[in-house]
């Protein structure tokens, strides 16, 4: 049968390019869904765009759950991909019983950040039947201990680690692996490397697929767009444009 799932784990072998955004709340998930999104991704990112933390490592598992409950009422067509937050992953037992929860919450995939390090706890998850999605390159759980988001795979060494890692990751198991801002010529090495679909964010063209934060393309974050995102839509400046109407007419007593 051809689940939302299924069409991910075949579509590099099919040809096929992946579209995946983010989603956070019923109505957004529910619109990407109609426009025929391959997959939804519920992403820690929400930390920063729905729930205004600085980062994402303030996120917590209970936070995740409940969008991902929101998101997987939504989504009819396309597969739901929840972020385990950080710290919430430590251990093999401890990473099964977190994916469980967003498992039971009504994602179809969960995603955790790392490669090598990680190859257990991604072999525990997938061991126990639940589907997973591997992030490398840069991990935004590690923001602070690395200073910033900052470009992967300048120096030689930090190429062939991030290549490692993308192995490691299908090793372990995972349906499909981000790659997040990694420069282009490494992320060609690893997408051809690969069986399974890497899909990028921040790392050029060389992806069987590409992700982004929907907030970012639709201009709903008008505050930070990153560099490498060219909004397609203004839905902040909307909000601010009906909202002052709103003001105004309510003011002047309409
Ligand atoms: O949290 C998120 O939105 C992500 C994307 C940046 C891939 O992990």
């Amino acid at each position: 049968m051809s689940t939302p799932l299924h069409r991910l784990r075949t579509a590099k072998a099919e040809g096929r390019r992946l579209a995946v955004l983010t989603g956070y709340d019923y109505p957004v998930a529910k619109l990407l869904d109609e426009a025929g999104v391959d997959a939804i991704l519920v992403g820690d990112s929400l930390g920063m765009v729905v729930l205004g933390y600085p980062d994402t490592t303030f996120v917590t598992l209970d936070e995740m759950v409940h969008h991902t409950r929101a998101v997987a009422r939504a989504a009819e067509h396309a597969a739901v991909i929840a972020d385990l937050p950080i710290a919430t992953y430590e251990t093999s037992a401890q990473a099964v019983a977190s994916a469980r929860r967003l498992m039971e919450a009504g994602a179809d995939a969960v995603k955790l950040e790392g490669g090598v390090a990680k190859a257990a706890e991604i072999r525990a998850i997938v061991g126990e039947g639940i589907p997973l999605v591997g992030h490398i390159g840069l991990l935004p759980q590690k923001v602070r201990e690395e200073g910033g988001y900052k470009i992967k795979g300048k120096t030689e060494e930090e190429a062939a680690r991030i290549v490692e890692d993308g192995l490691a990751v299908e090793a372990a198991g995972a349906l499909a692996v981000v790659i997040e801002l990694v420069r282009p010529e490494v992320v060609a090495q690893v997408t051809q490397s690969l069986r399974i679909p890497t899909i990028g964010i921040g790392a050029g063209e060389a992806c069987d697929g590409q992700v982004l934060v929907t907030y970012d393309l639709v201009g709903l974050f008008p505050w930070f767009t990153p560099k490498f995102v060219s909004p397609a839509a203004t839905v902040g400046q909307s909000i601010r444009e009906a909202a002052r109407g709103f003001v105004e007419r309510v003011r002047g007593g309409e």
